[in-house]
Parts: C-alpha cells; sequence; structure tokens
C-alpha cells in the first residue's frame, strides 16, 4: 500500500526534510582534508537535535550513529569512527530526521580536497541521474519511469547502478511502500499518483555494480575496491512538477 499524503502531509516532510538540508548545509564546510567521520557525525547530529528533530538512522535495526559516512569504495552505511579524510577522497554522508512524526531522509557525495577523473565525473553522473530519476516522478507516469531514467544516465555514461539497494517510499515511517530501485525491470511498477513521497537515491559504482557487506553487518562496499558515490533527495509527486522536498537554497545555488 503506498500513502497518498494531504498537503499539510507534504508540509510535515518537507520540514523535517529541511532539518536534513539544513544539518548537510553545516557539514559542507566541514569536510576536508584532516576530519574524522566520527567528528562529522557528531556535527550532524547536533544540526539535528538543536532543530528539534530526532536523528532517524541512530537505533533503526542497531544503528549506531546520526549519519552513514561512506568513503570511496564504501557504497552506503558507512559507520562514522576514527577514519580522517585525506584530499582526493570522495564522501557520501546520508541523514535522516523524525520531527513531528514526519521523517526526511538525504545524501549527497562531496568532493575531498582536489579530486581526479574519472571519480569527479562520477560525482556529476551520479548526481546528473538523481535528477533524471525525480524527472520521472510524474503522475500517471510509473514507477519504472524513475528507475528507467536513472539507470539510463549512469550507464550511458559507462558507470553501474547498484542492485542491492534501493530506495522507498518516506513518510511517516523511514521505509514505507514502495521500492523504488535504480534499475529495470521494477519486481513491482505501480502507478505514480499525486501525494506519493519517494526518496530517489542513486549508488552508482565506477566499477563493477556488486557490493558486500562487512562484518559490522552495515559497511557496504564495491566488491573491486572502486568508488562509488550516493545522492539522495526525497520527492512529492505531485499534480505538476516534481517537488524536492530535501532541496535547500544552498544547493540551489551550487545548481
Ligand atoms: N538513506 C538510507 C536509506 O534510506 C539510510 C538508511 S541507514 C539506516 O536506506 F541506518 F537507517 F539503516
Ligand atoms: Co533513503
Amino acid at each position: 500500500m503506498i500513502a497518498l499524503r494531504t498537503t499539510r502531509e507534504f508540509d510535515l516532510i518537507r520540514e523535517s526534510c529541511k532539518v536534513v538540508g539544513a544539518a548537510h548545509q553545516a557539514l559542507r564546510d566541514l569536510v576536508r582534508p584532516g576530519v574524522s567521520t566520527g567528528e562529522l557525525d557528531g556535527l550532524a547530529e547536533q544540526a539535528v537535535r538543536s532543530a528539534g528533530a530526532e536523528p532517524a538512522f541512530k537505533g533503526y535495526h542497531g544503528y549506531p550513529a546520526t549519519a552513514c559516512i561512506s568513503v570511496n569504495e564504501v557504497v552506503v552505511h558507512g559507520i562514522p569512527g576514527e577514519r580522517t579524510l585525506e584530499s582526493g577522497d570522495v564522501v557520501s554522508i546520508d541523514i535522516g530526521a523524525k520531527l513531528k512524526g514526519y521523517f526526511g531522509d538525504q545524501a549527497i557525495t562531496f568532493p575531498v580536497g582536489e579530486i581526479e577523473e574519472p571519480v569527479s565525473c562520477l560525482l556529476e553522473v551520479t548526481r546528473q541521474s538523481l535528477f533524471d530519476g525525480i524527472d520521472g516522478a510524474r503522475a500517471g507516469g510509473r514507477l519504472a519511469d524513475i528507475s528507467g531514467a536513472v539507470q539510463s544516465c549512469v550507464e550511458e555514461n559507462g558507470f553501474s547502478v547498484v542492485r542491492q539497494f534501493v530506495g522507498h517510499g518516506i513518510g511517516r515511517k523511514l521505509h514505507e511502500d514502495p521500492p523504488v530501485p535504480n534499475y529495470v525491470p521494477v519486481d513491482r511498477n505501480p502507478r505514480l499518483r499525486a501525494g506519493m513521497v519517494l526518496a530517489i537515491e542513486p549508488m552508482v559504482n565506477l566499477g563493477r555494480p556488486e557490493v558486500c557487506v562487512a562484518d559490522d553487518g552495515w559497511t557496504a562496499s564495491a566488491v573491486d575496491g572502486k568508488p562509488s558515490a550516493h545522492f539522495e533527495h526525497v520527492v512529492a509527486v505531485t499534480d505538476g512538477d516534481p517537488e524536492i522536498l530535501t532541496m535547500t537554497e544552498d544547493e540551489l545555488g551550487f545548481l
């Protein structure tokens, strides 16, 4: 069952997304060589709590932190800790928040210091694939319009879409129906309707698509050890253009 949200619920989800966006904005300038992933996580938690919200990932199936911080070949769910960032790294930061019973969720991959090709191209293509997917989130269309748009963008540029993790509906829970894969064919291909809210989150590998999870039960890395990128937005399907609930002034200025 895919929930259809009222305008008031869109507003509540947007509020939670704003908290997540502000946390990303606060971290953006601190992502530089020498900072540890644990420090970044502490700042993410402060940003979320000072906005009156709760970290959504902490405690979720036992996840121990506010943010997932995934460096280089780590695709998703990297656990923050003592690792320090170095120039040339790429770091994905994924943050979730819960405010007034509604969830927000966003991921951005940042370059650390100076990065080289083809890694900077990987970041650009992954961001572009997210926007291509978002453009497919239109009432009357189908879920596969999103998935297919992401996959085409990624594969036309010679990169690989991760299969083991997918996007999701979001609202009263962090993960709701439907799963939102970044590839076609999809198992279920529901029609999109105004009121649906989807977290679209391409995870893209520079090399092969396979991912394996470490003994900690979370850290998911590219099997071939090559870098990976992850961008995520929460998007509302409307009667008109899709609305990106996680969009910030900061990102608008950057695009
Ligand atoms: N953005 C990711 C997702 O939606 C992060 C979940 S991390 C977890 O799946 F710790 F909450 F599992
Ligand atoms: Co998500």
